[in-house]
């Protein structure tokens, strides 16, 4: 491996909460499958700019957007403390408190080209670099800086020294920590006088920092749990952390200013988990705006697709400029048992710390596990085992306030992951374990039909690898059809985020009040820095590379078979059995490293690229100049509508008006070398395809070649919905360049 010295990775790890393990109990449940968006009451406003139309007299824009503020709002005589954010990089404009009658008033103002309030954004491994056959390349603890040398001399990060933070922890490896939470305090009604602490009482932004970069740390684990070595997907990559979220949320204006802070200070890599709910288009989606303004910064930006699995359409964060990241699970299991009075035994996964193997018999009982409940009374729970049968967010939580009651153990079942492996291994301090739906419906059964249902534990605390079946999509994973622009396939891959050991912050207690120097948690949270530490490879091997090319690079060479050589499962439940996932729940498959390091060839894309897609969209210039300040006028289209793009995977959707499609791509070799490719398809039986050429002579280096798909269906008048898939991959001995294709019949 070259010196990595004057190269940085600096990851964004906005912290989040996702669904599936927010250590903020009780925090609102966030209902099955379509989770519906609750906005905050909130007087902070994004106004955005037109950055040009800043009359002269101003001498700069800040005092331009005070002035507005002051004509605006009649009865402020002071507007410094009104003003939480100027923006000038990714977004022109600034962010706000107002209240609503204020506002609409600014939004008419002259110089005003839009305007969001504030949204929250919901709170929603060791063995995993082997796993993935990524080479092992390393030294030394999670944010050690043994061997790491300067820092490149264009990084103008820091960190920043607060009342809890002391700024010397940084070092040659944590290259910065800021935090952004003006907007947050002024919701909350706190002064915004203090300097917001970078300081991790979460857990979450050490964890995924740790996953995509964490340095290699010897005899690591939780508990007696997952014990051994373990490092980040590029342990020689630098970290920098913006955090812009509280246990409570994000705010969307504190996210956008963690993000310019990120570009300015000159962040190769941004990896975010946020959960969002929302299919505005992206013009109306400051994270997107946001996302854009570090593509056109030349940064990759990662994103996770989001908890809300196993529904349609469920996925987030779809703008192409993003790479989409789902959740899977990976070859290790922490398995306990479950054996019911009739003997039958139901496996699931706990990471239940007491030595004990087991239990004797004990009775069950139901719970919708909700502490208000009155089933949560000490004489209803005293020496009884409660089902948990509903969707509480936090199984741990419930465990505890058990024990604290005097129950005797816990089964939580998880209604989204058809088979245990899916499911959340939690730390309880009671028997407990979680069960996958299948085995939750046979707990059912058998508590219906007996009148006193009895069951036992039995654990055997330890963590069992190469076992199972896997990778399988976890069902909170969560899928397309994409919600915003049907024609571009999301997620766009998936990546380990199933009881994912990572580095946990000292700051942040268990639920319990345990402290822990690693944590093992799950969510598509834990998924995205896996994409983000292999992006920090790939950007080390090839420094030139656009955004758009190392995404390329890991979705083309993403596997779509298991450690079985069968079709990647989908988790997902309830459905009559578990199913081969379909392109829409592992978007183009399973992210391989080391094939990633070597694609042959790369579909790239930039910015003119999108501005031409969101034409296609019909986005007006108003709208356009949103992601774009300087934007004046569409000049193209794309001729195959927005599934034009040159993207890495394809959507077809046929309808009675059309049953023909021609599409175009180009691709670049960046093998280094002369290379030949032949085309390889797989379609549907109703449809026809034809690839020209069929055959892609690359004779010099970075050469681009262009081909058409003309997809027809054979359906003639569309008579039915559904989908159907199949892939297209340009192959030679060397290189496969796979590219799934979704097909769409609507009518
Ligand atoms: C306006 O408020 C800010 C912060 O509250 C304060 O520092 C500043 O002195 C005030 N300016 C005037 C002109 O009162
Ligand atoms: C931060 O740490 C350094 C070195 O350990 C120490 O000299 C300094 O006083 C500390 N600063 C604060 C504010 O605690
Ligand atoms: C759980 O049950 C399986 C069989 O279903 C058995 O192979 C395994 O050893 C049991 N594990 C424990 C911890 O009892
Ligand atoms: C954009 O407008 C054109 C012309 O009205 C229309 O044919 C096309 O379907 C629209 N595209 C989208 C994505 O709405
Ligand atoms: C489908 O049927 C309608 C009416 O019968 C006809 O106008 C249209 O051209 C047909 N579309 C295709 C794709 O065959
Ligand atoms: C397709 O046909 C159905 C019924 O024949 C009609 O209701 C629908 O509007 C048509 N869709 C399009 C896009 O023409």
């Amino acid at each position: 491996m070259a010196s990595m010295k004057s190269w940085l990775l600096h990851l964004l790890a906005v912290c989040f909460l996702l669904v599936q393990l927010t250590r903020t109990a009780l925090v609102p449940t966030i209902k099955n499958n379509h989770p519906e968006v609750k906005p905050r009451v909130s007087n902070t406003y994004i106004v955005h700019s037109n950055h040009h139309a800043k009359p002269p007299h101003f001498t700069n824009h800040e005092q331009w957007y005070h002035s507005m503020v002051a004509a605006h709002s009649p009865l402020t005589t002071n507007t410094s403390n009104r003003i939480l954010y100027t923006y000038d990089t990714t977004v022109h404009g600034f962010a706000v408190r107002l209240t609503s009658d204020e506002a609409r008033h600014m939004s008419m103002a002259s110089g005003v080209t839009g305007m969001y309030e504030d949204r929250m954004f919901y709170l929603q491994t060791t063995r995993s670099p082997e796993f993935m056959g990524l080479k092992p390349h390393y030294e030394s603890a999670s944010f050690n800086d043994h061997g790491l040398g300067a820092v490149r001399s264009s990084w103008k990060g820091k960190c920043i020294d607060t009342d809890d933070f002391n700024a010397s922890l940084c070092n040659n490896k944590l290259l910065g920590a800021k935090a952004f939470s003006s907007s947050a305090d002024a919701m909350a009604g706190t002064k915004g006088d203090h300097v917001p602490s970078p300081r991790d009482k979460d857990g979450h932004g050490t964890h995924v920092s740790s996953i995509a970069a964490g340095s290699e740390v010897p005899n690591a684990g939780m508990y007696m749990f997952s014990r051994g070595t373990t490092r980040g997907m590029a342990p020689k990559a630098r970290i920098a952390m913006y955090k812009a979220c509280d246990t409570d949320g994000c705010s969307s204006a504190d996210v956008a200013a963690a993000v310019e802070t990120a570009v300015k200070d000159g962040v190769d890599i941004l990896s975010m988990s946020l959960g969002v709910l929302e299919e505005n288009p992206f013009y109306d989606d400051i994270i997107a705006v946001s996302a854009f303004g570090a593509e056109r910064n030349g940064i990759f930006v990662t994103m996770d697709g989001s908890n809300y699995g196993p529904g349609r359409s469920t996925v987030g964060n779809v703008a192409p400029w993003m790479m989409t990241v789902g959740a899977a699970t990976m070859d290790r299991m922490f398995p306990a048992n479950l054996t019911l009075g009739n003997g039958v035994v139901l496996n699931g996964q706990s990471l239940y710390t007491m030595q004990a193997e087991g239990t004797g018999m004990i009775q069950l009982m139901y719970s919708y596990c909700l502490t208000e409940s009155e089933n949560w009374l000490h004489e209803n729970v005293e020496g009884k085992i409660m089902v948990c049968l509903d969707r509480g967010n936090d199984p741990d939580v419930y465990g505890f306030l058990l024990q604290k009651a005097g129950g005797s153990g816990i089964v939580f079942v998880d209604f989204n992951e058809w088979s245990r492996d899916g499911t959340s291994a939690c730390p309880f301090t009671l028997p407990g374990l979680t069960l996958g739906f299948g085995s939750g419906e046979r707990l059912k059964a058998y508590m219906a039909s007996e009148a006193n249902p009895v069951a036992s534990f039995s654990f055997s605390t330890q963590t069992i690898i190469q076992e199972n079946q896997a990778p399988m999509v976890a069902g909170f994973s969560a899928r397309g059809p994409n919600p915003v622009v049907p024609e571009l396939l999301k997620p766009d891959i998936v990546a380990p985020g199933v009881n994912i050991l990572g580095g946990w912050s000292h700051n942040a207690p268990l639920y319990d009040g345990r402290r822990v120097d690693y944590n093992i948690i799950s969510g598509t949270s834990m998924a995205t820095p896996h994409v983000a530490g292999i992006a920090a490879l790939i950007k080390k091997k090839y420094p030139g590379w656009t955004p758009a090319m190392i995404r390329s690079a890991l979705m083309t060479t993403a596997g779509t078979l298991d450690n079985r050589g069968h079709d990647i499962l989908d988790n997902g439940a309830p459905r009559e059995r578990i199913v081969a996932a379909t392109p829409l729940v592992t978007g183009s498959g399973h992210v391989r490293p080391n094939l990633a390091l070597d694609p042959g060839l790369i579909y790239d894309a930039g910015e003119s690229d999108y501005i031409d897609f969101m034409c296609t969209l019909n986005y007006t210039a108003e709208q356009l100049r949103l992601l774009v300040p300087d934007f004046t006028k569409c000049t193209r289209t794309l001729p195959g509508g927005p599934a034009d793009l040159n993207y890495p995977s394809f959507v077809v959707i046929f309808d009675n008006r059309t049953n023909i499609h021609t599409l175009t791509r180009t691709v670049t070799v960046v093998s280094g070398k002369a290379e030949t490719y032949k085309i390889s398809y797989v379609v549907p039986e109703r449809v026809k395809v034809s690839i020209t050429p069929t055959t892609l002579v690359f004779k010099k280096p970075n050469e681009r070649k262009s081909y058409t798909a003309k997809f027809r269906s054979l359906e003639g008048n569309v008579t039915t919905d559904g989908w159907d898939f199949g892939h297209i991959s340009w192959e030679n001995k060397e290189h496969v360049v796979r590219s799934p294709v979704a097909f769409q019949w609507k009518n």
